[in-house]
């Protein structure tokens, strides 16, 4: 599974200087699009999109300056959201679309590149005959207009003065979504990295070929290939890898409560009483392991035997944040209500209850974040925390919840040496302290787990690591 190894790859990684970027003659994205009938249409909240080439004008965002130079920023390096439509024509999803036995509204077959799951997250439009805007192509994968926005009613507008001078709420009314906000570009990204009520990836798309979600906002936003002033915005917020991490992780595990709060709702209104699990909310290798394997963090004392943990991936690190709140509880409450279940169904009622609840908590937090900056003490005491932090007590003892502690202390240490300019892990810089740990939690590119993973070597790792950490 490839996705694991770029994610422990990634957290080394330092992003790439932006280059200044020719303007292309020949480029692509003014090449002739498939023209649609132009429409009010219905996405984003009702506002209608324009498509890639309504962005791209050299004198907008096409032309070859760092500011200005978005559009070709976006189509020469971010090839991974770009190309995100052509995957679904590869191998994987054709096979996909086979296996999911993928059909329209008529019943006819058809492929994953016509599918509205598919294209919920693989493109700007979860329609194949979108009605927007002339230009408008579904070609264009995950376009701008998947991140800032649908246009159409804020093209005109963000061009003039009066711009700068709207409020962020009147922006957002108009369809533009404010990037600047944190809170906001995690929920963007969460929203297909993780899914949402409108669009999962469950267990039948992993069984049929989809790669797992295992999302992590700072990591993957450091691979982001950057097409704005990046360090401008780390001046203005050293603190920003660790916020990027904790925001990312209260927007994935409310995102997680909201996909099972509403297949709760499902059930509730198809009068079923209880709620069947999607395996893929649980942890993969409680059910999907090398018997060989040593059994260290499966079956625990806290764990019987039948019930992994929900939300594995997404939920713990952001209940270890949450610490003394509201989300804490309620969080709690959720992670109880499903651990009861058993795997077996969970009363649905109750999951609407504890899953509302732990939604709303943790936008409220969201909220809260909004405004809210890491010192040096704030990141200090948060890596003191991670580090000392029991195993299996908030993060359980498998491959899921040491990653995502050591995904935690890579944020803590990286904002730390950036609020302090020291690294918290001398003598050795920061990151190569960091890399027995990384190197124990790689799986190789053909394997589902690393290859004798044994989480207790991972614990002997984050005392050497707790020992040298600089108090
Ligand atoms: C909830 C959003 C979502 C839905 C729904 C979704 N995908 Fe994906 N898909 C993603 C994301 C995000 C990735 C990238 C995962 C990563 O690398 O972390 C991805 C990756 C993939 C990949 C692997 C791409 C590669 O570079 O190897 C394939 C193939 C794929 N999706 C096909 C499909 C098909 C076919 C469907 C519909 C049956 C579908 N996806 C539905 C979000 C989604
Ligand atoms: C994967 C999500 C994503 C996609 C796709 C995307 N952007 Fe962005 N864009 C961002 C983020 C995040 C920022 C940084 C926050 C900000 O500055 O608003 C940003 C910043 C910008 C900025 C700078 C804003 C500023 O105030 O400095 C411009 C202009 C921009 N994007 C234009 C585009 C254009 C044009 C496209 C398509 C060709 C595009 N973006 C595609 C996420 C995206
Ligand atoms: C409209 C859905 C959508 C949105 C919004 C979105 N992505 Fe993606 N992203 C995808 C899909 C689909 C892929 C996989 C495409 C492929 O394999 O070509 C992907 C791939 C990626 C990758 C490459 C992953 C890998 O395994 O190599 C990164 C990094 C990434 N996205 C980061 C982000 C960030 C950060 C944001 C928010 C600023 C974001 N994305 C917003 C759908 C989305
Ligand atoms: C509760 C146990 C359980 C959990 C948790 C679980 N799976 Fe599965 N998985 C199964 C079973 C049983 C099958 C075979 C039936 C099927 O295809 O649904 C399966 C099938 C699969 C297959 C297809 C295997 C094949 O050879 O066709 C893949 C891939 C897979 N799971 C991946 C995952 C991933 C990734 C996760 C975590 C996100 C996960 N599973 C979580 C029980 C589980």
């Amino acid at each position: 599974m490839n996705w694991l190894l770029r994610l422990v790859v990634l957290t080394s990684a330092v992003a790439a200087p932006m280059e200044a970027l020719t303007a292309h003659a020949a480029d692509p994205l003014q090449a002739a699009v498939p023209p649609a009938p132009a429409a009010s249409s219905a996405e984003g909240l009702g506002h209608q999109l324009i498509g890639v080439v309504g962005c791209n004008a050299v004198s907008c965002h096409g032309g070859s300056s760092l500011v200005g130079g978005e559009a070709g920023a976006w189509q020469l390096r971010d090839t991974m959201h770009r190309r995100a439509y052509e995957i679904l024509f590869n191998e994987v999803s054709v096979a996909m679309a086979k296996k999911l036995d993928l059909k329209n509204d008529k019943g006819e077959k058809i492929g994953a590149h016509q599918h509205a799951r598919c294209l919920a997250c693989h493109s700007s439009s979860r329609d194949p005959k979108p009605n927007h805007g002339d230009r408008f192509a579904i070609e264009y994968g995950v376009g701008c207009e998947s991140c800032h926005g649908a246009a159409g009613d804020w093209i005109a507008k963000h061009t003039t003065r009066t711009w700068k001078s709207l409020s962020t709420a009147q922006k957002s009314d108009l369809g533009f979504r404010d990037l600047h906000s944190l809170t906001t570009r995690a929920e963007t990204c969460v929203a297909c990295h993780i899914g949402s009520p409108a669009a999962t990836v469950d267990h039948d798309l992993i069984a049929a070929g989809h790669p797992r979600l295992a999302f992590e906002m700072s990591s993957f936003h450091s691979m982001l290939p950057r097409h704005w002033d990046a360090s401008a915005e780390t001046q203005q917020d050293p603190g920003q890898e660790i916020r990027l991490w904790a925001i990312g992780q209260a927007a994935s595990a409310k995102a997680m409560a909201d996909i099972v709060g509403s297949r709760a709702k499902q059930a509730v209104r198809n009068e079923e009483t209880h709620l069947l699990p999607d395996f893929a909310e649980f942890d993969c290798n409680a059910c999907h392991h090398n018997l060989a394997e040593p059994t260290l963090g499966r079956p625990t004392l806290r764990q019987a035997l039948g019930t992994p943990r929900w939300g594995s991936w997404s939920v713990p690190s952001a209940k270890f944040l949450a610490h003394g709140t509201a989300s804490e509880k309620s969080l709690e409450s959720l992670l109880e209500v499903m651990r009861q279940s058993r795997l077996r169904s969970a009363p649905a009622g109750e999951v609407v209850t504890a899953a509302q609840r732990a939604s709303d908590d943790l936008a409220n937090w969201l909220h809260s974040q909004e405004h809210a900056r890491y010192d040096a003490a704030h990141a200090s005491q948060l890596l003191h925390r991670v580090i000392d932090e029991k195993s299996d007590t908030q993060w359980q003892l498998n491959w899921d919840g040491q990653m995502q502690r050591f995904l935690a202390i890579a944020a803590a240490s990286q904002s730390l040496q950036r609020l302090t300019g020291k690294t918290p892990f001398p003598p050795s810089s920061d990151s190569s302290a960091l890399v027995p740990l990384r190197t124990r939690l790689k799986y190789r590119p053909d394997h589902a787990t690393p290859p004798g993973y044994d989480p207790s070597e991972v614990d002997r790792i984050l005392a050497d690591l707790r020992k040298s950490l600089v108090h």
